[in-house]
């Protein structure tokens, strides 16, 4: 499994090293080129890939789809990065931090067409379906993320509203991965939508796990700033389930932490109520409820056992 999975992983590595830009504007490209390269575990791409040879034994057929999809990661990363003024992604400095805001803007945006181009090479009979797809997929993307935003000064977010909103900012793009790459394998539709289904649940249990790990993973595995989602007040799954297991006197706190200037002090305080309220068992229990309904639905998928 681990080993197939580093397959198709060095597979997109070659693919994203044979892609160039033009060298000029610098402040345009060399951002772009330097994001790509300092990682990223490509799961999306991956994911297009093994969804492909479900179907088809030639899965390279599924190569700029795949691309497509990666590109378009990493534009949403950039611009990400920028809204939730993060200073490290995959262990290195953010493009706003290394160059400034307006560069990551553009930058960001030139990864966009960029990606819409890989997309652009299908012949017209998979375009028409293909398309579709990848831009109601970004149209998603947008409006969780506005959410997400939106919610970090709301005080009324329900974990209903949260899951609605991490099924539109991660999971419907795991989704579309996946649904691609079956499209491109000839898969039937039916069972093209299958593969969806099971990328919301993967996705909703990847970002559970992405802001379990946002609290209490070590920052030099996790690449990213540990307490970011604390400082920036986001209503993940663990401060809404905080919240509703909370005391009134440990709700108060809650509050009174929110509008804490002093960040050292606001991730312990909120880690301290998070431990008594066993907030990290509690949310990791959900993804693992989200991740077994995604076998669930992968069982479910006629095609052989081997290719799943
Ligand atoms: C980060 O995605 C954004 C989320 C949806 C949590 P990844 O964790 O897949 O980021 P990279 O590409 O591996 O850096
Ligand atoms: C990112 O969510 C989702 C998108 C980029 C669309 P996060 O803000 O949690 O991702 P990280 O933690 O910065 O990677
Ligand atoms: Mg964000
Ligand atoms: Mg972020
Ligand atoms: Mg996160």
């Amino acid at each position: 499994m681990t080993e197939s999975i580093l397959k198709y992983q060095r597979f997109i590595e070659e693919k994203l090293a044979e892609f160039e830009l033009p060298d000029s504007p610098k402040n345009l490209y060399e951002p772009i080129q330097y994001f790509l390269n300092i990682g990223g575990k490509r799961m999306r791409p991956v994911i297009t890939l093994m969804a492909c040879e479900m179907f088809n034994d030639d899965y390279s057929s599924a190569t700029e789809a795949a691309l497509a999809i990666e590109l378009f990661h990493n534009f949403s990363l950039i611009h990400d990065d920028i809204m939730d003024n993060a200073p490290l992604r995959r262990n290195q400095m953010t493009i706003h931090e290394k160059w400034n805001e307006n560069i990551g803007i553009l930058s960001g945006d030139a990864l966009l067409i960029e990606s819409y181009k890989k997309l652009a090479t299908y012949s017209p009979d998979l375009l028409v379906q293909l398309l579709p797809l990848f831009n109601d997929t970004a149209s998603l993307v947008c409006e969780g993320q506005q959410l997400d935003m939106d919610y970090e000064s709301a005080d009324n977010v329900s974990i209903d509203n949260y899951l609605e909103m991490i099924q539109n900012k991660t999971a419907v793009l795991l989704a579309c991965s996946l649904k691609m790459g079956a499209l491109i394998g000839g898969a039937e539709l039916n069972t093209a939508d299958k593969l969806y289904g099971f990328g919301l649940n993967l996705g909703l249990a990847f970002q559970l796990q992405d802001d379990i790990l946002d609290v209490y993973a070590d920052q030099n595995k996790f690449g990213k700033q540990i307490g970011g989602d604390i400082i920036a007040n986001k209503k993940t799954y663990l401060l809404l389930s905080a919240f509703e297991a909370a005391s009134s006197a440990q709700k108060e706190e809650l509050v009174r932490l929110l509008n804490e200037t002093d960040t050292g002090a606001k991730i312990k305080g909120v880690m301290d109520l998070y431990a008594a309220l066993n907030i990290q068992e509690k949310t990791f229990s959900k993804m693992n409820s989200y991740y077994n309904v995604a076998m669930e639905n992968l069982n479910a998928i006629d095609c052989p056992d081997e290719k799943k």
